[in-house]
């Protein structure tokens, strides 16, 4: 399926994930491009997208783009989940093109880079994890560090759906859970300095995370660097709202329930913190 109509400057940026984890790219996308229109479609209904299967989640991912493009005319997307980038990137740029389209991946290449101990660990959906994308990009940086890799399995939906009351201990527990199954942590021979955080929801807990790793490792979120790109990718193509235009409230679009996910942006998004 194609956009009914070629691209237009004013039109929004689609922005969408399995449900609120893409809020920690639309906090970084709001601070970089701050004069630009977004359209937020959290697929609510058929979150967690991290333990369904790529033929799942790549469904939902054309299934989303299809209501944007058609009901928004969104000028390009930004896919703020690692997991629906993971299983449907390359589907969707042939199946919408020209349409823009950037995604989100774990910072492995910036990981191997910052490493002192040679020693990352990677903390994503099993869904990402057991892509053949992720894979390719594994093997890509062969011999540039170790990584190791921990599916995190419960977390992205605790974060989404743990009663507010109940949400912090359970969060607690599972990054105690996953980070004790992937290793030691610290600066030593065989320790992991470098933590990438491969799933967008796991940023909006970051104060947890810190509170857990201390020093012991560097955290890494590539949602500025997603950020960046998507200024790049429209600038390229003439397609950048003008400077001058008023910014814009976000439009909140969801699959589940509106109050839901009103009450989960009022929550979460102003609290995202940044690494
Ligand atoms: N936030 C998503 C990601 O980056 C998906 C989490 C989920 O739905 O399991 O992978």
């Amino acid at each position: 399926m194609k956009p009914a109509t070629a691209p237009h400057a004013d039109a929004p940026i689609g922005v969408f994930d399995s449900g609120i984890g893409g809020l920690s790219v639309l906090r970084a996308l709001l601070a970089e491009l701050p004069r630009e229109r977004f359209a937020y479609l959290a697929d609510n209904a058929h979150a967690p997208y991290g333990e369904r299967g790529d033929a799942f989640v790549a469904e939902r991912a054309r299934a989303v783009l299809a209501r944007l493009a058609s009901e928004h005319t969104v000028k390009a997307l930004v896919i703020a989940c690692n997991t629906a980038t993971a299983a449907a990137v390359q589907l969707l740029r042939a199946e919408f093109a020209p349409l823009p389209i950037v995604g989100i991946e774990p910072a492995l290449k910036p990981a191997a880079a910052l490493s002192r101990s040679g020693h990352v660990g990677v903390l994503a959906t099993r869904g990402t994890l057991q892509s053949a994308k992720f894979q390719a990009l594994l093997r890509g940086l062969d011999g540039r560090a170790r990584f190791h890799l921990q599916a995190c399995d419960g977390l992205a939906d605790a974060i989404e759906n743990e009663a507010a009351s109940a949400r912090q201990q359970r969060v607690g527990a599972l990054i105690d859970q996953h980070l004790s199954a992937l290793g030691t942590l610290g600066c030593s021979a065989g320790e992991i300095d470098t933590l990438v955080l491969g799933c967008t929801h796991y940023p909006l807990v970051l104060p947890q995370w810190q509170a857990r790793v201390g020093g012991a490792a560097t955290l890494l979120d590539p949602a500025e660097a997603v950020a960046r790109q998507t200024r790049r990718v429209l600038a390229e193509r003439g397609l950048l709202r003008h400077p001058t235009e008023p910014p814009a409230e976000p439009l909140w679009l969801t699959t589940g329930t509106p109050d839901a996910l009103a009450s989960a942006v009022a929550r979460w998004l102003p609290a995202v913190s940044t690494i």
